[in-house]
């Protein structure tokens, strides 16, 4: 396999996190080092552990490091239930207006409950109904007699969004996207992004196929038929549900990641929470982390090295059957990355 080695180091941040964060990090760390990804790590805190040692979830130290190096790899973070904390989460993605949430979701052993299902979505990450703007109207002596939210939606968001799914299937070598909204309910909300986003497709003819589908119906496809798609693009409240939905199709949260994406920067992570139920026990699944640094790696051109993480990652879960008990398996935290990292050594 060729590769493309970086003659130095890339400046990144790292983010251990909370709960079961610095054991898959450390995993991550392990295996993207070993694949011929070199970076010059920034480690800095946030979540809990940021509110222990600095008072701050988000101290501005971990903040400036992202603003310098536009890279981030990131474990889960406990949002502290009470005392006023803003989610860490909305406020990285307010502070670097990552307004693309790309989330792969692909079998990566046989014997699951799907094989050979190799999808994206992205998901816009900024507008629609998660917005925040809702209250209650107060009817005789019920304050909350009426709950009212609005979505809000823009063309200047839809382009963004559907620019960036398009040129994302494009680089990564996808046939089809496949816009999904509920235009026929939703006629202006999620109408103004069926529209703009076929508008902007109209200038792929040729390169990519672009098709529609109502938001309940890929519900269900997805369940009957997952193979059918490759890109799926659609808003944020949509996108939010559909990615927990194909995550259930290939393995669960373990296994899963996201990256966060920006003009100005990019943080990748698991699609999981910080795992308070198994933290410090040593057997948290690794996986969807590892593959959160391999989406990293593409995303700095290392496509080789990325290539190498899921292979090894694929090899490691299905030909060894080396899994973690969430996949069914007796694999530690640690032995899963050892064998990962070995399959990563073999394939270079
Ligand atoms: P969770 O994803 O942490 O856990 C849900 C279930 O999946 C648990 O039973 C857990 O043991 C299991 N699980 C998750 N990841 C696993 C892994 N890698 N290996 C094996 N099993 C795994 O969700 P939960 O419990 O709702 O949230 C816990 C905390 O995480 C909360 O404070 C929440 O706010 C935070 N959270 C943070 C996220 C982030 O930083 N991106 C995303 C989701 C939740
Ligand atoms: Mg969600």
């Amino acid at each position: 396999m060729t590769t493309t080695l970086p003659a130095t180091a890339i400046p990144a941040t790292l983010i251990d996190g909370d709960g079961i964060g610095p054991e898959i990090v450390t995993a991550a760390v392990e295996v993207l080092e070993a694949a011929g990804g070199r970076f010059e790590w920034d480690v800095q805190l946030a979540g809990m552990e940021g509110l222990a040692k600095t008072g701050d979830p988000l101290p501005e130290a971990t903040i400036a490091s992202i603003r310098r190096t536009r890279l981030a790899l990131k474990g889960p973070l406990t949002t502290p239930v009470g005392g006023g904390y803003r989610s860490v989460n909305v406020a990285l993605r307010k502070t670097f207006t990552l307004f693309a949430n790309v989330r792969p979701g692909r079998s990566l052993f046989r014997g699951g409950r799907y094989e050979d299902v190799d999808l994206v979505l992205v998901r816009e990450n900024t507008e629609g109904l998660y917005v925040g703007v809702e209250h209650f109207i107060p009817i005789d002596d019920d304050p909350r007699a009426v709950a009212e939210a609005s979505g809000i939606i823009t063309r200047f968001g839809c382009r963004r969004i559907a620019r960036f799914a398009f040129e994302y299937a494009l680089r990564h070598g996808r046939k089809k996207v496949t816009v999904v909204h509920k235009a026929n309910i939703l006629k202006k909300l999620t109408g103004l992004f069926l529209e703009t986003a076929l508008d902007i497709g109209r200038e792929y003819q040729g390169r990519l196929q672009i098709e529609e589908r109502i938001v309940d119906n890929c519900a269900m496809q997805l369940v009957i038929d997952p193979q059918q798609f490759d890109v799926i693009l659609t808003t944020n409240m949509f996108g939010d549900i559909l990615s927990d939905e194909i995550a259930g199709l290939v393995g669960g949260l373990g296994t899963t990641p996201g990256a966060n994406i920006g003009a100005n920067a990019a943080i990748f992570e698991a699609v999981h929470g910080s795992a308070p139920d198994i933290a410090g026990q040593g057997i948290a699944n690794p996986t969807a982390v590892i593959m959160a640094g391999a989406m990293m790696l593409d995303y700095i051109g290392l496509t080789g090295p990325a290539e190498r993480v899921r292979r090894a990652v694929f090899l490691t879960l299905d030909e060894d059957r080396i899994r973690t008990r969430d996949l069914g398996g007796r694999a530690t935290t640690a032995e899963l990355t050892r064998a990962v990292v070995k399959r990563v050594q073999a394939e270079a």
